[in-house]
């Protein structure tokens, strides 16, 4: 296990990601995580994050000096090492004459495990304002550039490192490999962290917490609901009970795969519940996309927990919560309570149900790996996101079944199109929406007044901000064409050139 104690940096995931690619367990922890809380989790390594701060701003992030007298080897990168050494006796920084940024070239002066096999000469990509200006006692400086004096550091006797640039990022292009040397020559990694390993793991884990308890998992179709419950499943078998709600708002023959896949071909005990005259009913005349979102979330809570009260003595429910949820609402402790990862409206609290959350410290890559190596079919894996009130906010305005078949109908042809030109796993997300408009046509010699259909694909690493995707135009077109050919309600097809901001990725 490494930790990976962020400082507030852009890059801190990034780097949690980078040592589990070189198959070491990493964990992201805020920086001020206790000395006692890291004896606990006994870490190989640790490493301190890089972060906007200097370290003489007056609210500076400082570890807890002790963590120096654990025995544990530390590599600091960029703050974390300005900050190592301004806490370690004899160390020294100060702020630069000018700032350095961007690429630069770091000459080696020697390896000391951590630079071994890089040559002399080394591309680096640096983003700082202050710079040591002298090194802690016991110290060495390893690598130097024409702005930075001291732009790597170490001690190899305590095993300390630092380095002033990002072996993080692409643009240190031999970055991976001083990881591994951290990793491997410095920290003795094993590096056998794998998603089989992982599967196995979780496997012991959840047997051992559960014994002969029953389990339920309300299972969406989407991604992570998919492979927690097919890992669950792996481990205890028919004690799992799964729910699938088909509030008939799933994309076309959604409902099909999700019944195919979990209930035939992995067997599971799978409740699949035919509710869409319930939704259907409940959103006639409604037209605010915040009301519907309301009744569709509601509505899966009642429905969810109809079905769930006929099953008598459950224990457990899993959820498919993953690292990026704990990491973004700050509990990255395993007992922090999270967010409600709410994948199709939020589960009811008063059900007293004990959580299991087989993916909480995974990321999502992680969890599509996990999933294929449980058999789950590629479509399931590596499905796009998905939100929880599905088609309902994609017909805007009322909501009402022949809506919902156009735009299925729509969307289908979208994705075959993506698909067929290889660009389904670029895109972030693409789908079709109906605006509640007509408008006017001619196909043949005949005036039409049908609906329109927009077209959105957008490229995003989050969600939070997203580009438009420039599709090529030929395949618009052959969009565009099939749409209005085969969806016989559909006059007119526009494409969304809009990014968020200014709009949301969804239209409602
Ligand atoms: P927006 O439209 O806000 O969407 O740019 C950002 C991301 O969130 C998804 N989304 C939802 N997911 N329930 C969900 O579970 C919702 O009500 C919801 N609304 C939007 C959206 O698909 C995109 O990935």
């Amino acid at each position: 296990l490494i930790l990976v104690l962020d400082f507030g940096a852009q890059y801190s995931q990034l780097i949690a990601r980078r040592v589990r690619e070189a198959n070491v367990y990493s964990r992201l922890l805020p920086y001020d995580v206790s000395v006692e809380r890291i004896k606990e989790l006994n870490p190989d390594g640790i490493i301190f994050s890089g972060g906007p701060s200097s370290v003489y701003s007056e609210d500076a992030p400082y570890v807890e000096e002790e963590i120096f007298d654990l025995g544990i080897p530390i590599l600091g990168i960029c703050y974390g090492m300005q900050m190592m050494c301004h806490l370690l006796p004899g160390g020294e920084v100060e702020a630069a004459d000018h700032r350095e940024y961007g690429n630069a070239e770091l000459t080696i002066k020697q390896g000391l495990d951590l630079l071994d096999g890089l040559g002399d000469e080394l591309k680096c990509w640096m983003s700082h304002g202050d710079r040591v200006a002298e090194i802690p006692d016991g110290f060495e400086v390893i690598g130097y550039t024409d702005n930075s004096p001291v732009a790597a550091v170490g001690n190899s006797q305590r095993k300390f490192y630092g380095v002033q640039f990002h072996p993080e990022v692409v643009h240190t292009p031999r970055g991976r490999e001083i990881i591994e040397n951290f990793l491997f020559r410095v920290c003795n990694c094993s590096g056998n962290w794998t998603a089989s390993n992982f599967i196995e793991e979780q496997i012991a884990k959840i047997k051992e917490e559960v014994g002969d308890s029953h389990v339920i998992c309300g299972l969406s179709g989407g991604v992570d609901s998919s492979v927690a419950a097919a890992l669950v499943h792996e481990a205890i078998g028919d004690q799992l009970t799964c729910i699938f709600v088909d509030h008939g708002l799933l994309r076309k023959n959604e409902a099909e795969e999700v019944k195919q896949t979990f209930g035939q071909e992995f067997d599971m005990n799978l409740i699949s519940v035919d509710a869409q005259q319930r939704f259907f009913a409940k959103l006639e005349g409604v037209d605010d996309p915040e009301e519907k979102r309301k009744i569709i979330g509601n509505e899966f809570i009642e429905v969810f927990d109809e079905e769930a009260g006929k099953l008598g003595d459950i224990e457990y429910l899993v959820q498919g919560t993953i690292y990026s949820d704990v990491i973004e609402s700050g509990g990255t402790d395993d007992s922090a309570t999270i967010k409600s990862h709410h994948n199709v409206g939020g589960l009811p609290e008063d059900m007293n149900l004990k959580l299991i959350e087989p993916l909480r410290n995974i990321f999502k890559d992680e969890v599509r790996e996990v999933g294929e190596e449980l058999g789950i079919p590629a479509e399931i894996v590596w499905r796009q996101p998905f939100p929880g009130p599905g088609l309902g906010i994609r017909v805007l305005g009322e909501v009402t079944p022949d809506k919902v078949t156009i735009v299925q109908e729509a969307d289908a042809i979208l994705r075959e199109e993506i698909k067929k030109a290889g660009l389904n796993r670029e895109i972030w997300q693409y789908f079709a929406a109906l605006p509640p408009m007509r408008s006017v046509g001619v196909m043949g010699d005949e005036r039409t007044y049908s609906y329109t259909i927009g077209i959105r694909a957008v490229k995003s690493k989050d969600a939070m901000t997203a580009d438009w995707a420039k599709l090529p135009h030929e395949l618009l077109e052959k969009i565009s064409t099939r749409i209005t050919n085969e969806v016989k309600e559909v006059n007119r097809v526009v494409y969304d050139i809009t990014s968020k901001p200014p709009a949301t990725i969804e239209w409602e």
